[in-house]
């Protein structure tokens, strides 16, 4: 056959080249020293609401008041993990974890909130607990506020009064002090958009503020940032030469895909609201994002008020704020579609000032939980945002995952979220992304605030109705056994 035909001959033979022979699937490697690991928070699975001297904090008084949460559940035992951490240290070093990210009780160790109040059998607790871990070669990273703020602050005006930075400081120092030998990764708080808006704006979580939604955000998130600032440097200055450690913050963001072409800038305005409100100050300038600086106060300026809603920081306070993290961890779970919509101006809220109206796609999979659709592209996008946005710092993955009401062992529809996520998120480390790690919510069923124990996030099933909740591994646990020990997956 002449040579020149041999060209035409593979091009009409190739397209059925890969019937005859299946394309390979690509391996999905991740780099060397990649974090795997899976996260719990205090009150969601210890339990042991009043043991050894702990004291009470918002959640339980919220819990215990009724009337919040499904079926009345409460944490007062949840998965008894304050008695059963070494069979959960089992667990993780079975599927061969790298870390483990759990949060620390405030009113465990310090009941009234106050330093003064030290518990050493509640500081014993972690230092068993972070042993355990350390001894089994899995790294601790611990999250110093995960929404249990101790009752007698919350009734000091819990984060709307100033005077919760110091106690802050005083609890943050504690902890550095006491565990800072072993544990070498922080978070200050999760998700503080939560803590501000779903806790006191929307009311859904404790303490459940929901008659100020114009202006209790703002004041908690201005508290809560300088909080956040103050621990930073505190570790910087004096932790941080003997201990070598991380400190950061976790910020949960929802990817804000513009619904249509031409509204990029309501897409972009629902991301500052959400991520910038926070991630601003601490990674970008020390101050709020120039899209919340001009809505809130040209709405407060039509409602009334004398001046913005959203409180000002001064230039000191600026400089202090700007730079406050050591790597970025972001929750990230799911997508919405965002849109401009004028809201009327009598309005007074955190949601309206943002003028947009966010909806979802209707062939998005859904999960037990309403707000989680199934949207693996948003990782992708989520984490290339924060790339590009904020200076390209390195980024742990310290939540993501999916639910179910029934915690079947047989969570085929988890180990498919997971898996898709993940590949975007590497996709993301090829297209230049810093991600050092990554962290499913979570090791157990647990109590899942609201919704009490009615939505299953768990790799392991917990039995809640066995008084010595038993855990069983689910089919994604076993999945997840085998990622870390390739160190990544086969391309689906
Ligand atoms: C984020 C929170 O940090 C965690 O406490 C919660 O259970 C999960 N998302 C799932 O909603």
């Amino acid at each position: 056959m002449p040579s020149a035909r041999l060209p035409l001959l593979l091009a009409l033979l190739l397209p059925f080249a890969s019937t005859c022979f299946p394309k390979q699937r690509r391996f999905q490697k991740f780099p060397e020293n990649f974090l795997w690991g899976t996260a719990t928070a205090s009150y969601q699975v210890e339990g042991a609401w009043n043991a050894d001297g702990k004291g009470v904090n918002v959640w339980d008084t919220f819990t215990h008041e009724g009337g919040h949460v499904v079926n009345n559940e409460t944490g007062d035992v949840a998965c008894d993990s304050y008695h059963k951490y070494k069979e959960d240290v089992q667990l993780m070093k079975s599927i061969g974890l790298s870390h483990y990210r759990f949060s620390i009780s405030w009113s465990r160790i310090l009941p009234d909130g106050t330093a003064a109040s030290y518990n050493e059998k509640g500081m014993q607790y972690y230092r068993d607990l972070v042993d355990e871990l350390t001894g089994n070669n899995i790294i601790p990273l611990a999250t110093l506020y995960h929404w249990d703020l101790p009752q007698p602050l919350q009734d000091a005006g819990g984060w709307l009064n100033e005077s919760i930075i110091s106690y802050f400081e005083d609890y943050a120092r504690i902890c550095f002090q006491e565990l800072g030998s072993k544990v070498k990764l922080w978070l200050t708080h999760n998700e503080p958009f939560e803590t501000c808006w779903s806790a006191y704006g929307l009311g859904e979580d404790a303490p459940g503020y929901s008659d100020h939604p114009g202006t209790y955000p703002y004041q908690c998130a201005h508290n809560l940032i300088k909080s956040h600032a103050t621990v930073w440097h505190l570790y910087n200055i004096r932790y941080r030469p003997s201990h070598h450690g991380k400190v950061g913050i976790t910020l949960n963001v929802e990817w804000k895909e513009p619904k249509y072409a031409n509204q990029t800038a309501a897409a972009d305005r629902s991301l500052d609201f959400m991520l910038g409100w926070f991630a601003n100050p601490i990674y970008v300038n020390g101050n709020y994002p120039q899209s919340m600086i001009d809505q809130v106060a040209m709405k407060s300026a039509a409602q009334g008020f004398k001046e913005s809603r959203l409180p000002t920081f001064t230039s000191d306070e600026m400089n202090y704020i700007r730079g406050t993290s050591d790597f970025f961890g972001v929750n990230h779970y799911t997508t919405r579609l965002v849109e401009h919509h004028q809201n009327s101006p009598e309005l007074v809220s955190f949601v309206a000032d943002q003028d947009t109206l966010e909806t979802f796609d209707p062939t998005w999979p859904r999960a037990a939980s309403l707000w989680l659709y199934e949207v693996p592209w948003g990782m992708r996008k989520v984490l290339n945002y924060i790339r590009v946005t904020y200076g390209n710092p390195d980024i742990l993955v310290t939540e993501n995952g999916v639910s179910d009401h029934s915690g079947s062992l047989n969570d085929q529809f988890r180990i498919q979220y997971h898996s898709s996520y993940i590949a975007n998120m590497h996709q993301a480390i090829q297209d230049g992304c810093k991600v050092i790690g990554y962290t499913a919510w979570s090791l157990l069923d647990n109590f899942e605030w609201a919704l009490g124990y009615s939505e299953k996030f768990g790799i392991h099933q917990v039995n809640f109705m066995d008084p010595a909740r038993p855990r069983k591994a689910k089919m994604s646990a076993g999945w997840f056994r085998e990622l870390i020990k390739n160190n990544g997956q086969a391309e689906s």
